[in-house]
């Protein structure tokens, strides 16, 4: 299931080389392709993932670490921050990528749905921001943050819901406010909103016909039904590039910005979405 591809590892050159970096949510899906890249590029990954079995395939596939890390708590943020210092004694990237989303309609989303999804997405994503932030500032290097917003975060309609879009405009907010108040610790924080994006993993083919589709790509496409899917196909249609975002689109672009070659940029939303969103 977890194999590294070619496309996974293209464009490998050792930018990373001497760089930490923990990758939340990486044991599948994007943070896996993520965390695939990073490592191809140099750096030494640890995987902050819930789930025991993703984690650890993954890890064992990348030949990287992994930490059993439920981002909704302080105290597990704080056990992986520890558990990265005592294996490699550094931090200097933070990929904040775990999410969860469900598909529901505007008129039905609960308490239990709103709250879930703020403590993963926003919750989760600043506790884990402030926590590396200290240990980047402290160590006077600075370092990269790079925050997994979406284009629902910018008012992409066609999302799974009002909570998940809510939760990712927060990302944004908190790249743009970390990015000015992390910046005279030497701390970069950018976002990377994905567009509809087919995790290699589980997926079937392209197409969005595939019948394992990964959770979050699962929930807002609906995809375990069959009008679920027929929606998907119709979305994909509207993609100017005509094909779904690939998780190794992120990665690449998550390793420029974790790379000294963005040196210049901060706060900045770049959306990975082939043409659906233009702010
Ligand atoms: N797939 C898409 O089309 C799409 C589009 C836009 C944005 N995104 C965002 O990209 C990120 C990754 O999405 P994906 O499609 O790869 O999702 P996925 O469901 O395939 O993978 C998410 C990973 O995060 C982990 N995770 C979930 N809750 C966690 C928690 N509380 N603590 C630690 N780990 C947790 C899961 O176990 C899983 O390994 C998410 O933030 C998602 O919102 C995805």
């Amino acid at each position: 299931m977890m194999t590294a591809d070619k496309s996974t590892t293209a464009g490998a050159n050792g930018r990373l080389t001497g760089r930490v970096a923990i990758v939340t949510g990486g044991g599948a899906g994007i943070g896996y392709a993520i965390a695939a890249r990073l490592a191809a590029e140099g750096a030494r990954v640890v995987i902050a993932e819930r789930d025991d079995q993703y984690g650890k395939s993954a890890a064992a596939a990348l030949g990287v670490e992994f930490s059993k890390t439920d981002v909704r708590h302080r105290e597990s943020i704080d056990e992986a921050i520890s558990f990265t210092l005592s294996r490699f004694g550094q931090l200097d990237i933070l990929v904040n990528n775990a999410g969860v989303t469900r598909f529901l309609d505007f008129l039905d989303i609960t308490e239990g749905d709103w709250d879930l999804i703020q403590a993963v997405n926003a919750r989760g994503v600043f506790f884990f921001m402030q926590a590396a932030a200290r240990v980047m500032a402290e160590n006077g290097q600075g370092g990269a943050i790079i925050n997994i917003a979406s284009i629902a975060g910018k008012g992409y309609g066609s999302t799974s819901s009002a909570a998940y879009a809510a939760s990712k405009a927060a990302v944004i907010a908190l790249t743009r406010i970390g990015a000015v108040q992390l910046a005279s610790d030497g701390i970069r924080v950018n976002a990377i909103c994905p567009g509809i994006t087919v995790t290699h993993n589980l997926l079937g083919d392209e197409s969005g016909n595939g019948t394992d589709v990964a959770p979050v790509s699962k929930a807002w496409s609906g995809a375990e039904t069959d009008e679920g899917r027929a929606r998907f196909r119709a979305l994909v249609q509207t993609i100017p590039l005509g094909r779904p975002s690939r998780p190794e689109d992120m990665g690449s672009l998550a390793a420029f910005l974790a790379s000294d070659e963005s040196a210049s940029i901060t706060g900045q939303s770049l959306n990975v979405d082939g043409g659906l969103v233009f702010d």
